[in-house]
């Protein structure tokens, strides 16, 4: 297993069109990386560029200490799974899988143990016999992962694998892909624009916009401590509510009402709180006219409109009757209030 390091790499299609941009990033030996964000902001990019599926236009891409940025992708020993898992259609679920094997003339007692083997791990083993037609879409990803893990590749790179399976088992895929991260040990950059997955799956995630790395760090790091507006919005969900707040003298203006804040310069910012972070209470400090209430068992969110006119997400005890129409006050917990200024790059202040 391998370490990987893209230095500086950008990646323009055509004249105009920049994919990437200045991308820098140290992938650990056995670390799980993910890349997250929007549609069309170059996840895909990445992992094609390290693949050597698409050129570089600028920059460097290393596995260990080698410069493989042109070097052929067959030589690069990385196994690619795609979301459209592409299986072979004629060839059974075990040729699927010894296919690469084969190519490498693996002696063929190797290859069957190799196989066997895998297909135990994935769950699959019964179906070894089987054409790819023959199966649940679960099971046609298992197979595409198998084919994948039996090469023993140096990087695993996984470009949204699980997007085409339902709810139920795409939490379960996730959970297996976890487990096999901690049995292999080997290094998987994995991307989705799925926040969730992403903090789930990854030791670090790397969020990206419009071809640009906003943030790199833990998933608790980057939900607890959002470099900028933007990644707060994105990661979380229920996502972060925002408003507009400004400061004077210690005090916090926002929601039409105040509230003493010791810390924090005089100006106009952006407040960013989370869902969790604001209750629906008797006896609250702000107020909103209720819109919709979602009822989650455990609890209830209710999202409404301010009387600053500004969208709010809350929770709500179960047991609270609240209907949409009433006007009902909030209380937010001060202690986990986000700042972020309100200059082009809306940073974290
Ligand atoms: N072959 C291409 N020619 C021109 N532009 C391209 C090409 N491939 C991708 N792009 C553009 O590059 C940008 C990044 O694309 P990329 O496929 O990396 O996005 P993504 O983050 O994977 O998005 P998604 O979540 O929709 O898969 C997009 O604006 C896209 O339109
Ligand atoms: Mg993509």
């Amino acid at each position: 297993m391998s370490s990987v390091r893209f230095e500086a790499v950008s990646k323009v299609y055509g004249t105009d069109s920049k994919a990437l941009s200045d991308f820098t990033l140290d992938v650990e030996d056995g670390e799980f990386v993910v890349l997250v964000g929007p549609s069309g902001c170059g996840k895909s990019t990445t992992l094609r560029v390290l693949a050597g599926l698409e050129e570089a236009t600028t920059g460097r891409v290393f596995i260990e200490d080698t410069d493989i940025t042109d070097e052929t992708p067959s030589k690069r020993d990385i196994a690619m799974v795609f979301q459209n898992y592409a299986l072979y259609p004629h060839m059974t679920v075990f040729d699927n899988m010894a296919f690469s094997l084969k190519m490498r003339k693996m002696p063929k007692e190797n290859i069957k143990q190799l196989v066997t083997e895998t297909a135990e791990v994935l769950g699959i083993s019964e179906y070894l016999n089987r054409k790819p037609k023959e199966l649940s879409g679960g099971q046609r990803q298992r197979v595409a992962l198998g084919r994948a893990i039996v090469r023993q590749p140096k990087v695993f790179l996984f470009d949204e694998p699980l997007s085409n399976l339902d709810a139920k088992l795409r939490v379960q895929m996730r959970n297996e892909l976890a487990r096999l991260h901690s049995k292999l040990k080997a290094t998987m950059i994995y991307v989705t624009h799925d926040q969730a997955e992403a903090m789930t799956l990854g030791d670090r995630i790397v969020v990206l916009k419009d071809g640009f790395i906003q943030q790199v760090a833990p998933p608790l790091e980057v939900y607890n401590n959002p470099c900028n507006k933007f990644v707060a919005g994105f990661i979380g969900s229920p996502a972060m509510n925002f408003f507009k707040a400004q400061v004077s003298n210690e005090t916090l203006f926002m929601v039409k009402s105040e509230v003493a804040l010791a810390d924090g310069t005089d100006g106009q910012y952006t407040v960013g709180i989370r869902p969790e972070d604001i209750l629906v209470s008797d006896s609250g400090k702000f107020s909103c006219s209720v819109e919709v209430v979602e009822t989650l068992g455990s609890e209830k969110v209710v999202i409404g409109t301010t009387v600053s006119d500004e969208l709010v997400t809350a929770r709500c005890r179960p047991d609270l009757d609240v209907h949409p129409g009433d006007d009902v006050s909030f209380d937010i917990d001060m202690n986990k209030l986000h700042l972020f200024s309100l200059d082009g790059a809306e940073d974290k202040v």
